[in-house]
């Protein structure tokens, strides 16, 4: 196996003694602004039960290497393909959390010296002064955005004006989406080779990951190749690639995958100096595998401070909606999102619910032992399909689709709804569902209580049919934040992303201690 370590070789530091050594660095805080109040209370009034980040990276091959070992997670032929249930058997992920987040200190930050400032440094702090200056006009330009109490937006746009119900305020969101147009940068750290950096799968149950991956490193949009301009620093690592080749399925170890992490953040803080300045709090990791928290958990600037962009946004496991976005879980079994979206008028979509997957975790336990035996005509719940029943059509002919966490609390199945119009139905705990810091829920699905299983159907009967047309007219407005498209297109699913990152951005302030 090749060597997890070998973007960067240098002597292996216990990750401990790296905070304590006194080093020349420039200390910079990080200051909590009211901002995310800002965003949470006029693009999102209601409680803070989700968000959504993206973001791009810059760097060396924007080609995908082609692992000489095994290359079955590039290709996606890990996922059966035959099956609707690609979720996460393949790496039996049953280890408890718990016992992955290793409580490490806090390093001590106050001793640094200052006896290297340089011209480079004093140049850098006048754009990061720049950076923030704009960043501050940006705020108070949202925050006058959301006074404008209307369904519409009332900015000009060519493509698309955000409006109606199915966003929380759509005139700050129009606000803010254009102005990360004009303003945001990512940079991309370049350390990291192939396959565990810079890539990432874009088939199957994880291509979110990799899809996004693969669009921060072609950088079309918003990449910087200068890193004193980024607003945000991007972590290359896929974590799905991390498993695959580092986890030991013997002995449920993940403590390769933890080192590799920890010696990915000791070489860019060490290298390069931003980092330190913001504790890694305008730094974002991306990860669609379960175990994304836990590879962050090794680093506990990472786990705290950093921005993660989780498929699995759970908030009993450290999920943070303030700072942390929930990444939608898109499982693309071709790469192609061709056939798979629209779908027929309500009035031909004859099943009243419907949900096909195997029993993975308690969720999925309840309801296939609830609704599977009942062969309910209504409520069609399958662990596995009959043969030459096709899934897409089932979505396609019911009225609402059942999205039951799985092994983790996200489900492909959402957006596998919303593509094809039928109304998503989340059954979930603690999970804090995509865009939410932009998006109201409540206008296109149904939240549908762990407890209240068994009563789905009165549920789904208690719904008017005004109502059911007005929520699967909005399914179809809110698909476009949900489309992976082959070269990305405004307003879609990676620029959602985008947006999510660029909001937490907002929501913090980087100084540089010695200068201000
Ligand atoms: C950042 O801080 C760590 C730990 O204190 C130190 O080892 C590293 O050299 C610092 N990085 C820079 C660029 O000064
Ligand atoms: C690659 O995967 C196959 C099938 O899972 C396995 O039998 C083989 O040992 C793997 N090879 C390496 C080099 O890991
Ligand atoms: C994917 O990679 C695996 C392992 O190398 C190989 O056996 C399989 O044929 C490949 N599949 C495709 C569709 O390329
Ligand atoms: C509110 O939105 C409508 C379009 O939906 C627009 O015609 C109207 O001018 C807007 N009102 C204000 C105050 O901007
Ligand atoms: C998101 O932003 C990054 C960096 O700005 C950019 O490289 C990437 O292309 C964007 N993604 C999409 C899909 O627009
Ligand atoms: C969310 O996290 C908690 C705490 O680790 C765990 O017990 C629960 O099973 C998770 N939810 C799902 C659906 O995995």
């Amino acid at each position: 196996m090749a060597s997890p370590t070998n973007y960067d070789k240098r002597p292996h530091h216990h990750p401990s003694s790296l905070w304590f050594s006194s080093l020349n660095l420039v200390l910079l805080l990080m200051a909590p602004l009211v901002v995310f109040l800002l965003l949470v209370s006029t693009l999102s009034p209601q409680h803070p039960s989700t968000l959504y980040p993206l973001s791009f990276s810059s760097y060396r091959s924007s080609i995908v290497q082609e692992p000489t070992f095994n290359n079955s997670i590039v290709n996606g032929s890990f996922t059966d393909s035959s099956s609707l249930e690609a979720e996460t058997d393949f790496f039996a992920p049953n280890v408890p959390f718990s016992d992955a987040i290793m409580e490490k200190e806090t390093p001590q930050l106050e001793e640094m010296s200052k006896n290297k400032e340089s011209e480079g440094i004093v140049k850098r702090n006048s754009k990061l002064e720049r950076i923030e200056a704009n960043l501050a006009r940006v705020r108070s330009s949202i925050k006058e955005a959301a006074l404008v109490r209307n369904l519409s937006s009332i900015h000009q746009d060519p493509d698309y004006v955000p409006q109606g119900p199915i966003y929380r305020n759509a005139n700050p969101f129009h606000r803010s989406y254009l102005e990360m147009e004009k303003l945001f940068k990512i940079y991309v750290y370049k350390e990291g080779e192939p396959p565990m950096f810079h890539n990432g799968p874009c088939r199957s149950i994880y291509s979110s990951e990799g899809r996004f991956i693969h669009e921060l490193e072609k950088g079309n949009f918003y990449r910087t190749q200068d890193p004193d301009e980024a607003l945000v620093y991007f972590l290359p690592f896929s974590v799905v690639m991390l498993v695959h080749y580092l986890y030991n399925p013997g002995n449920f170890k993940t403590d390769a995958i933890g080192r590799v992490v920890v010696d990915y953040v000791d070489v860019i803080s060490g290298k390069h100096p931003y980092w330190n300045r913001s504790l890694g709090a305008d730094h974002f990791m991306l990860s669609c595998h379960d175990w994304g928290p836990r590879a962050s958990s090794y680093v506990p600037h990472l786990f705290h401070k950093s921005i993660r962009v989780l498929c699995n946004a759970n908030t009993s496991e450290g999920f943070n909606p303030s700072k942390d976005a929930s990444f939608p879980e898109i499982n693309l079994l071709t790469g192609e999102v061709e056939g798979l979206l629209g779908g027929p008028s309500p009035s031909r979509r004859s099943i009243l619910a419907f949900f096909a997957g195997r029993l993975h975790g308690y969720i999925r336990y309840l309801l296939l032992n609830e609704w599977k035996d009942k062969r309910d005509p209504d409520v069609q719940v399958f662990d596995q399909l009959p043969r030459g029943v096709s899934y897409t059509s089932k979505l396609k002919d019911s009225r609402f689709c059942l999205c039951p966490s799985g092994y983790e609390v996200a489900s492909p199945r959402i957006v596998e709804a919303i593509y094809a119009e039928c109304v998503p139905v989340l059954i979930s705990d603690n999970y804090v569902p995509p865009f939410s810091d932009v998006l109201n829920w409540k206008a296109f699905s149904i939240q549908v209580a762990v407890k209240d299983i068994p009563n789905i159907k009165k549920i789904l009967m208690g719904i008017s049919q005004r109502q059911y047309l007005r929520m699967q007219r909005r399914v179809k407005q809110v698909q476009r934040h949900f489309v992976v498209n082959a070269s990305p297109k405004r307003y879609d699913v990676f620029h959602m992303i985008n947006h999510s990152i660029w909001l937490r951005r907002l929501n913090i302030q980087v100084r540089d201690f010695d200068h201000s």
